[in-house]
């Protein structure tokens, strides 16, 4: 991608799927990854980087299937500067109708020495004949010199020079361990346009992370000084403390276009949903007061503010809640609504069904609103992905049913009926200090898997006594972490077939160690 016609718009990378699943616990499915780039296409984002398809068979499984069937964005691979790494992104990404190859190698001493334990120049040769080799297979090329805010500058320019030479159309310059302050960020871009003019002839890109809580301000500090493309992860998900969380990106751009003078390209009102889908899938809950897309983020609990904004809105609120889609969760369906009508609904929300998971969905959908009085976009947002979780799982354990028994009299009891990856039958009980910890314990006798709970969330799809109630979970197998989420109206339930999930990712994981290992370095 040249410097667009329009100097003044900003690409939007999203990051989620790559970066954003290197968070701890985080394990999606090639389904899931495929339900969260479409999900961004529809957000109107540039660039999806949708994965490092040399880390395991799942991750090139996953950026194959998206560059095969997401249409609009440009589809990007991570690749270390290894021909290995190159030949097996630019195999999972060929058939995407705008692929691009990021490839990437550290600059700073830190990680010269110690980390790859080579040269400067070997990194000068690397990084030629990667970006070379990359630019003889796709006509974009990211290249990105890692961990530069810590490299001496002039190195970096020459190690910049040296992929422009090769052909690399974009130039991304991470703030790896997230240590920049915004105006060191800006003055290191501003240097590296000085010592490298060719800059100006691509774009310039900003790749922060936020272990001092400033990825979003010192992106922006880049933006200031030149830099036309932000990479960036829904809900500020990724490596460590994260990176720049993609709406808050996004809204401060709209907000204050007055003093930026920039734009994106962003479907704004996509940014709710696109947080909630990315939340119940990875897992990771959104902080209630966290800007743009927590719960309090449009809520006003002061009498002054309320008044204030009762009268004029713009007395205490700078963005409208309907500019990101929060008004979205209308009553859609009813008790009586048929078939058709939910797959009429579902297409509305941007989900195609037909078949097995229109028919299962449905049953879902019937269940759901025999106990729910109304039932909303939220509601059939939450129930298709985990429909779509439950028939894309792959081998593993599926819960068929639980009784349990609980009082304040005697101590809870479970028993557990679990189908097996073979499809074998099998059956658990066992006693807990709660329901749901007999439930949990039961599992791992039926299974025979000793599974630790390391994290348990409750949380409620929407308002109301008869909200759907969502579960996500963490556990860990021999070391081994794997994380489940389900939504149910029976929360008892939810949280057992969360674990389940948990369970099953946990162990495909240790069983899938052998692989991962192989990889060092990794970014
Ligand atoms: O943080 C980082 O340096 C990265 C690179 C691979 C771009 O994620
Ligand atoms: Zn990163």
């Amino acid at each position: 991608m040249t410097p667009a016609a329009d100097p003044n718009r900003v690409i939007i990378f999203d990051t989620t799927l790559r970066d954003g699943e290197q968070s701890p616990g985080i394990s999606l499915n090639a389904q899931e990854k495929l339900e969260i780039a479409q999900q961004l296409a529809r957000l109107g984002v540039d660039v999806i980087e949708a994965g490092f398809p040399i880390s395991s068979p799942g991750d090139f499984e996953a950026v194959q299937t998206i560059a095969r069937s997401v249409e609009g964005p440009v589809i990007a691979g991570l690749a270390r500067a290894f021909p290995g790494d190159i030949d097996s992104a630019w195999g999972a990404l060929k058939d995407a109708q705008r692929p691009r190859i990021h490839t990437f190698i550290s600059t700073s001493d830190i990680h010269i020495k110690y980390q790859m334990q080579n040269t400067r120049d070997d990194v000068r040769g690397m990084a030629r004949a990667a970006v070379a080799h990359a630019r003889s297979l796709c006509e974009d090329v990211e290249f990105s010199p890692m961990d530069a805010t810590r490299s001496d500058v002039e190195f970096t320019a020459e190690i910049l020079q040296i992929a422009l030479d090769e052909g690399a159309t974009t130039i991304n310059i991470p703030d790896t361990v997230g240590y920049a302050l915004p105006h060191e960020y800006a003055a290191f871009l501003t240097r590296l346009y000085e010592l490298v003019p060719g800059l100006h002839d691509v774009v310039l890109s900003t790749h922060c992370h936020d272990d001092l809580g400033l990825a979003v301000a010192n992106s922006i500090a880049g933006v200031t000084a030149g830099a036309r493309q932000v990479e960036c992860a829904v809900n500020g998900i990724g490596e460590r403390a994260g990176n720049a969380a993609l709406e808050e990106i996004i809204m401060l751009i709209a907000t204050r276009a007055d003093e930026l003078g920039v734009h994106t390209g962003a479907v704004t009102k996509e940014i709710a949903r696109t947080s909630r889908i990315v939340s119940r899938l990875t897992g990771y809950p959104v902080q209630p007061n966290k800007a743009i897309i927590g719960r309090n983020a449009f809520a006003h609990e002061s009498g002054i503010h309320q008044d204030g904004v009762l009268k004029e809105r713009s007395t205490f609120e700078i963005m409208d809640a309907t500019s990101i889609g929060l008004e979205s969760n209308q009553l859609v369906l009813g008790k009586h609504s048929g078939r058709h009508a939910l797959q009429q609904a579902l297409s509305e929300l941007g989900y195609d069904v037909s078949g097995q998971t229109l028919n299962q969905a449905f049953k879902r959908f019937k269940e759901i609103a025999d106990k729910k009085k109304q039932v909303t976009a939220m509601d059939l947002e939450a129930l298709l992905t985990d429909e779509l979780r439950e028939q894309t799982q792959g081998a593993g354990y599926t819960l068929e049913w639980f009784d349990v028994e609980s009082s304040t009299r005697r101590p809870p009891h479970a028993k557990v009926g679990i189908r097996g990856p073979e499809g074998e039958e099998l059956e658990g009980s066992f006693g807990g200090d709660g329901p749901v910890d007999a439930i949990f314990h039961a599992i791992n006798v039926a299974t025979g898997v000793d599974a630790r709970l390391r994290e348990f969330h409750i949380g409620a799809v929407t308002g109301g006594q008869d909200a759907l109630g969502e579960t996500s979970i963490v556990v860990e197998v021999e070391g081994r972490s794997g994380s489940g989420q389900a939504v149910s109206t029976d929360i008892v339930e939810a949280a057992a077939r969360a674990y389940v999930r948990a369970l099953s990712n946990a162990v495909r994981r240790h069983e899938g160690e052998g692989a991962e290992a192989a990889l060092a370095g990794t970014p």
